[in-house]
């Protein structure tokens, strides 16, 4: 099985945005030393407007070949004209409401979970990014194989959640690697305990 990987942005306090899911606070670490990080490392996890402007159209794919989204999430892309924000990836976006306005784009309105393992059982060597948003990873929170948590040097105090809608269990990961950035930033690799 193939895995599915949260690779979020998070506050010090574990908020991937404020109430509304607005993080743009956390774009002002996006400096030249992180964002060479995320370049060579995460390409796939770059918008298509950031790839051009980081000169990453065409780069290749190391992590992930597919990539879930909530539609709240896959909104803020529609809402800036783009249809297609991962079009180096297959795109999946959660709704129960939305018809797919880009033929890259696949709704997933039935069964999530189901679909989901249908395609972690998928063979490939890459695997899929769960982009979020946050009620979107609460409802997946048990299908979690790896958490990638890029937590930014701020305290929000309240905000969205990592996991929306979730009740109280403790889950177990192990940590499998840790990054440290001159500006603070922290990147944090989980998996979790079998
Ligand atoms: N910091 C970060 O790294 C990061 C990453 C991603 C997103 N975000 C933030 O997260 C915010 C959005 O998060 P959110 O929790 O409000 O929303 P979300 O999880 O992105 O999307 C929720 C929507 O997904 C659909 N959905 C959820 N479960 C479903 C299911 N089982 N079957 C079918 N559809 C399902 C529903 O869409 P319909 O209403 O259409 O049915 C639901 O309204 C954004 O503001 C964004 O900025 C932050």
């Amino acid at each position: 099985m193939r895995k599915l990987t949260y690779f979020v942005a998070c506050s010090i306090d574990g908020f991937i945005g404020d109430p509304n899911g607005d993080a743009s606070s956390m774009f002002a670490f996006l400096d030249e030393e992180f964002l060479g990080y995320l370049g060579s490392t995460w390409p796939d996890t770059i918008a298509v407007q950031g790839r051009e402007q980081l000169g990453l159209k065409g780069a290749e794919n190391l992590n992930f070949d597919t990539v879930i989204q909530g539609r709240a999430s896959y909104q803020l892309a529609l809402d800036a004209g783009v249809t297609s924000p991962y079009g180096h990836l297959r795109e999946y976006v959660a709704s129960r409401t939305l018809d797919s306005p880009d033929p890259n784009v696949t709704v997933i309105e039935g069964d999530l979970v189901a679909r989901i393992r249908e395609l972690k059982a998928e063979d490939s060597e890459l695997g899929i990014w769960l982009c979020g948003g946050s009620r979107l990873a609460g409802e997946l929170l048990d299908e979690i194989d790896e958490l990638v948590i890029k937590t930014y040097p701020q305290v929000y105090g309240t905000g969205m959640p990592m996991f929306g809608g979730t009740g109280f269990a403790v889950g177990d990961f192990t940590l499998e690697g840790v990054r440290t950035f001159g500006n603070g930033v922290l990147v944090r690799t989980y998996a979790r305990k079998s």
